[in-house]
């Protein structure tokens, strides 16, 4: 795309101009926004650049690996990984409320990436995946960490407590121009392509308290759902899908066994922008093929629900 390739010339132009011979660090989720604006840094000014990858242990099936290989061994750009699941979870103990929860993986998110940009000696700079919607922002995301380090909504006021300056190269674009760009960075389009996936992760997406176990069935469940909608090629027309994990066990009946195990509730929506969003509706031979699938590979579920409910009045997500 002659446009993005233009685009991209001129934004790594900024970004020299901009940084000169300082350090920079960016915030890394495993997000679209964030991974463009880090590989689009890191073609401007190399191994100035180094990147945070804070793993709050609420990601999906093998996502953290995925962000950490795309990064340190195909992009080869400089990234520390803190791996901070048990610290999450401790904090997450015995925290039901949703808005506590928001609260609790939001402070601690803050507090981690802080300690970590704090050892990267000599850095002046902080990148964040900022984009134009969020420039113009009306929504709040009630205080959960953002995909990106967004200052706006998430973290405010974080670069000015860390006396660092802002560098924001997505500021100017919109989400398909972003993925645009990433396409021209080289970036997978089955990366480009994926569905948003909320900051506070797996976390909103098990309502209750919080457990390993629970979240160990949830990614397994969640690889098998997504896998299904991969399969009949259902996943582009959907703007996202996801499984959450009920705060309840049902009983079942399984070969010659009684089953006591969770309740799953699928989702998937379309949407234009996430802030409306109808229920996808999928085949009864999907939904029941799936249900069959979920629980014949993951063990701790004997029942599955579809949700279908439209925002509003429901959310997307369940907290
Ligand atoms: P809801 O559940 O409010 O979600 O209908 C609308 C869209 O926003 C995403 N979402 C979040 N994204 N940080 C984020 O970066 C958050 O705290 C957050 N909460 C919800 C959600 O996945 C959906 O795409």
């Amino acid at each position: 795309d002659w446009t993005m390739a233009s685009y991209k010339d001129d934004a790594i132009e900024k970004i020299r101009a901009q940084v000169g011979d300082k350090r920079v660090i960016c915030g890394l989720s495993g997000g679209v926004d964030s991974s463009v604006a880090a590989i689009l840094i890191h073609e401007a000014i190399g191994d100035q650049l180094t990147c945070v990858f804070v793993d709050h242990g609420l990601l999906r099936l093998n996502e953290a690996e995925e962000v950490v290989t795309m990064f340190r061994d195909n992009y080869n750009i400089p990234l520390v990984h803190a791996d901070e699941a048990d610290l999450f979870l401790g904090a997450l103990e015995g925290v039901s409320d949703p808005e506590v929860k928001r609260k609790t993986i939001g402070k601690l998110f803050i507090d981690v990436f802080q300690r970590e940009a704090g050892k990267i000696e000599g850095a002046e700079f902080l990148a964040q995946g900022t984009l134009y919607p969020d420039v113009i922002e009306s929504v709040s995301f009630s205080g959960g960490p953002s995909v990106t380090i967004k200052s706006h909504h998430n973290v405010g006021g974080l670069p000015e407590k860390m006396g660092l300056k802002l560098v924001e190269p997505l500021r100017e674009l919109f989400k398909d121009e972003v993925r645009a760009l990433g396409r021209e960075l080289g970036l997978p389009d089955k990366f480009i392509g994926r569905h948003p996936f909320p900051g506070p992760g797996l976390a909103i997406r098990c309502p209750g308290e919080i457990t390993k176990e629970k979240l160990d069935i949830l990614r397994q469940a969640d690889a098998v759902y997504i896998d299904q909608i991969r399969k009949h090629g259902l996943y582009d027309e959907i703007w996202q899908a996801f499984a959450a994990i009920l705060p309840l066990k049902t009983v079942g009946v399984m070969g010659d066994g009684r089953t006591y195990d969770y309740a799953l509730s699928l989702r998937a929506v379309t949407s234009v922008d996430g802030m409306t969003a109808d229920y996808y509706p999928f085949t009864h031979d999907f939904l029941g093929e799936t249900a069959t699938r979920i629980i014949n590979e993951v063990q701790g579920v004997n029942r599955v629900m579809y949700d279908v409910t439209s925002k509003p009045p429901g959310t997307i997500e369940m907290e």
